[in-house]
């Protein structure tokens, strides 16, 4: 283990192992007015939401190294508005362009080869490509220090919400899939909430799950059981039932899955764990518990 004090990292140092340790961000699309009404669109990964009631959205501008304030920053301090566009696959190469220092004044709407349309509740234009966009006022701009590179938080809330019809699920969810939102990591690094690296975990915070310290000790101490197929056991409201057990131990299911057991799973306990994480790395876990109790009892 590394351990620092922010103090003894070089700015640099203390920069990339913060973003790149925090990380995916998602992506905060700003769409903002000078005070003449030039558009300007960059992207800000310092990004998330904080509220949903009423909608918060915060991201951070820091200062550019030569201590000159980005436009963005200028811009929301001058009009007190502006609209995030989310960013989604599709579109984050063209967003990455927009994320180039251009001169002030010249219009990345443009650059990036995106469709302005103009927003409703405010002045700066939404971005077409985007499959969410929010139409904020900007409730507070918050300098965090005055040294060159220092961040300013921007709190803005949002007053009108845009999403695209096509990224919706039949009941009206946004689905993952369909959305395909980017996160950005450290350096140059990009991540894709799609395909194999979606997955759920079904644990609702209402339902009181029994937890790791009331697992049986062999469990807790498995060779073969990870601690991801140990929280799906520790994961449940309540083990299986006298009842059940008994109604399982009579079933010709059991008499099939224990004489695959042997009776030697008293001296190695791993034979019995690597049925049951079968069991858990097919989702069952009623029946991985259901196993591990018959064995118990049976052996
Ligand atoms: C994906 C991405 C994320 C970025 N995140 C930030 C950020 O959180 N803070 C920041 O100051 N600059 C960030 N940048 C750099 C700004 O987008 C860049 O400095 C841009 O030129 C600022 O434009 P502006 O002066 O028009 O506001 C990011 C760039 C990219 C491509």
């Amino acid at each position: 283990m590394r351990t620092f004090t922010p103090e003894e990292l070089t700015p640099r140092q203390r920069h990339h192992y913060i973003l790149g340790s925090i990380n995916p961000r998602p992506i905060c699309f700003a769409s903002t007015l000078d005070k003449e009404g030039k558009p300007n669109l960059a992207p800000y990964s310092f990004f998330n939401v904080f509220s949903s009631t009423p909608p918060i959205l915060i991201f951070s501008v820091n200062t550019r190294r030569d201590g000159s304030n980005k436009d963005t920053l200028n811009n929301v301090k001058e009009t007190g508005e502006l609209v995030i566009n989310l960013v989604n696959y599709p579109m984050a190469r063209q967003m990455a362009i927009c994320g180039v220092e251009y001169d002030t004044g010249i219009n990345e709407f443009e650059k990036g080869g995106f469709t302005p349309v103009p927003s409703e509740k405010v002045k700066p234009f939404r971005v077409k490509e985007s499959p969410v966009q929010f139409e904020c006022k900007v409730l507070e701009v918050k300098a965090l220090s005055d040294k060159p590179g220092a961040a300013n938080l921007i709190i803005a809330q949002a007053l009108l919400i845009h999403a695209n019809e096509d990224i919706f699920a039949e009941d009206d969810t946004i689905d993952p899939r369909k959305i395909d939102m980017v996160g950005r990591l450290g350096n140059f690094n990009y991540s894709r909430a799609n395909g194999e690296s979606l997955f759920a975990i079904k644990q609702p915070p209402a339902e009181i799950a029994i937890g790791f310290d009331n697992l049986p000790d062999d469990l807790k101490g498995s060779k073969v059981l990870t601690g991801h197929h140990l929280a799906m056991m520790a994961g449940v409201t309540g083990t299986p039932s006298e009842e059940e057990l008994d109604d399982y131990l009579n079933s010709e299911e059991a008499a099939e899955e224990i004489k695959e057991l042997h009776p030697e799973i008293k001296d190695d306990k791993n034979i019995l764990h690597e049925k049951v994480k079968d069991f858990l790395n097919k989702g069952e876990v009623r029946q991985a518990w259901l196993l591990y109790l018959a064995a118990r009892h049976k052996f």
